[in-house]
């Protein structure tokens, strides 16, 4: 192995150009690919700021062409050389620095490398285990560079911003009490406290609100959050929030500045211009008409309600549906009349995975409208349905009944399913919106108690305070979501600042006031010194930089991610202690299961 002794780095391999002709250059980095092309060698050395094709002729460096003879994959280098312009036809257009080429004089190998497990470069197609275990190898691919640049950019930027408007970055604590409510809570046992336990913080969510109450009116903070939680290609345990409280503020005045946030963000970060304001949809429209809370509104393709034509028909299924309160709802997938019946069978079973009892379909075909319930209908109430949907030959209407709790969410993944499998779904775009006007509880039917649906510290609308006892269900929050794509970005709300109020909240929620007070003690005293009225939102970080990389998991922009089993596989985390150390913590194993 040879040192550096004397070579001073002068350039990245990324910056190198045409205008630097003649110029001696030293690099340092490492073998993307070495090519031995007789009585010559092609080093690409690929640094942090990209790669440059270094030639290496026993004619120009005798020395230095029987090392890079030796050299192989991924070896540390160091390299002295002249900045050549490479002739018109060896020029390479997929470079960034393809004009020119190092004429290699000196070459120090400063560290060899075993061969790695994958290549390194774009677009490989490997196991992600593999990429996990050997997760600084995947990290040297110039695009996981590019995404933890972007995360570093973007960070940066969120800091600008908001130091610009005046907010201020406070720490808050990660060793916290554990809460009831929202996912599991990771537990850190307590040595100097035996048998009692720490919670990681879900959020900074009671943190920040205390922080209005002391007085510091713009707060944000990049925060690590925990959630032991099921996993998905959107959600981490441990995961990053962009967390934000404001004293003295509105829902309009917040969302309008969120929207100025994200504008900028997109525009400095990656050059995409987003116009503001966003769409508002309140949550009883976006369930009505896409069947989810996030809808995604790069397409079209709505939720049709066609109760009121189908009605008197003599389709049981429908009617008795109807009769108990249900509803009739179709979408009309467009020119897909010609759909295989096959795929029709496979979409029956695709609703029923989201407990769709049955799915109906008209296919406007050229030789008309084939279905299999038309022949319950007269020909009044095939043309009503055609009126209410609009359908045209070529179209084709899947059509389910069922109580708006089911038939919405299953034909708004269905929906989704037929924008996928027809390519109706523009990559490019991005469509915002906000989601508001949440309701304050759903009713959680296997505890049989009404649980708060953003969380407990939300403010319902003033106008439904009243029905806080007798109608909980009919209350509306002020919270709101940030969808981008069909994903939700962020959330939060106008917050409770009165200790009555949130006294009848918990109650609502079934604390009994000992709970609250054991749980919340704190927090209800603070409302008693002068609280703020103040609200909030956090973002997910790793989800809004997933959409910024065009990337469809979380995982492609975190460091180092956990598996879909909450597992590290390059540090083996978690792992055994030993039984000294569970016994400084009071700890005894004994109803471990085996899975
Ligand atoms: P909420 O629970 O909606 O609100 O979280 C805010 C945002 O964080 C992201 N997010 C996640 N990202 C990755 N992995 C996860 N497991 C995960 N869970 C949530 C989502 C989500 O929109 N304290 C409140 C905010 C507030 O009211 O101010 C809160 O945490 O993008
Ligand atoms: P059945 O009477 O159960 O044989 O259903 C007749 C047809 O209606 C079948 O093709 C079912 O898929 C469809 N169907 C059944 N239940 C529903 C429903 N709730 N919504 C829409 N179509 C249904």
């Amino acid at each position: 192995m040879d040192s550096m002794l004397g070579l001073k780095r002068t350039h990245s391999c990324g910056d190198l150009n045409s205008k630097l002709d003649g110029q001696e250059v030293v690099l340092c980095g490492w073998v993307s690919r070495r090519r031995d092309h007789g009585g010559l060698i092609f080093v690409d050395l690929r640094d942090r700021s990209g790669m440059v094709q270094v030639v290496f002729s026993p004619e120009v460096a005798e020395t230095a062409f029987r090392k890079a003879e030796t050299v192989r994959n991924e070896y540390v280098l160091a390299i002295r050389g002249t900045v050549k312009l490479r002739d018109k036809d060896t020029v390479n257009a997929n470079m960034p620095t393809g004009e020119i080429e190092i004429s290699g004089q000196e070459l120090r190998i400063l560290n060899a490398a075993k061969t790695p497990p994958f290549y390194i470069q774009d677009d490989i197609d490997v196991d992600e285990t593999l990429r996990l275990k050997y997760r600084y190898l995947d990290l040297r691919r110039p695009e996981m560079q590019r995404n933890m640049i972007l995360r570093h950019r973007v960070t940066k930027l969120m800091r600008d911003f908001f130091d610009r408007n005046n907010f201020m970055e406070i720490e808050t604590p990660i060793l916290i009490k554990s809460t009831p409510e929202g996912a599991r809570d990771y537990l850190v046992p307590s040595r100097v406290n035996p048998g009692k336990f720490f919670a990681l913080p879900q959020s900074p969510q009671i943190y920040k609100q205390i922080l209005m109450v002391a007085g510091f009116e713009r707060y944000f903070q990049i925060a690590r959050c925990f959630r032991d939680e099921d996993l998905r290609a959107d959600r981490q345990p441990e995961f990053t929030q962009l967390d934000i409280e404001i004293s003295f503020i509105d829902r309009e005045e917040m969302l309008t500045m969120m929207e100025e946030m994200i504008a900028y963000l997109f525009k400095e970060a990656i050059g995409v211009e987003v116009s503001t304001p966003f769409m508002r949809l309140s949550y009883e429209d976006a369930m009505n008409k896409y069947g989810s809370d996030k809808p995604d509104l790069r397409f079209d393709m709505e939720l049709i309600d066609i109760s009121d034509a189908v009605k008197g028909s003599e389709f049981k299924v429908f009617e008795s549906m109807l009769s108990s309160g249900g509803r009739v709802k179709a979408i009309k997938v467009p020119g897909y009349s010609h759909i295989p019946r096959k795929e029709l069978d496979g979409l029956v079973e695709y609703v029923s995975t989201y407990g769709g009892k049955g799915l109906a379909w008209m296919c406007y075909t050229p030789d008309g409208i084939k279905s299999q319930i038309t022949k319950f209908f007269s020909g009044a109430i095939v043309d009503k349905i055609t009126v209410a949907t609009n359908a045209v030959e070529g179209d084709l209407l899947l059509i389910m009944a069922d109580q708006p709790e089911v038939v919405n969410p299953a034909l708004g993944q269905l929906r989704l399913e037929m924008a996928r499998r027809l390519n109706m779904i523009d990559s490019a775009k991005l469509t915002f919106l906000w989601v508001v006007d949440f309701p304050m509880f759903e009713y959680d039917t296997e505890e049989k108690r009404w649980v708060a649906m953003h969380h407990m510290f939300t403010s319902p609308r003033d106008e439904d305070v009243e029905f806080l006892e007798n109608n909980p269900g009919q209350m509306r929050a002020k919270a709101y979501d940030m969808v981008l794509n069909g994903t939700e970005i962020g959330g939060g709300s106008i917050r409770i600042y009165q200790r009555e109020l949130q006294e009848r909240i918990f109650k609502a929620i079934g604390f009994s006031t000992e709970e609250a007070t054991e749980k919340f003690g704190y927090l209800l005293e603070a409302f008693d010194y002068g609280t703020p009225p103040h609200g909030g939102i956090a973002f997910g970080l790793d989800r809004l930089l997933m959409l910024m990389a065009g990337r469809s998991s979380i995982r492609d922009v975190i460091p180092f991610p956990k598996t879909q089993s909450a597992t590290d596989l390059m540090a083996q985390a978690p792992g055994s202690v030993s039984s000294r150390q569970l016994k400084d913590l009071s700890i005894k194993l004994d109803v471990l299961t085996k899975k």
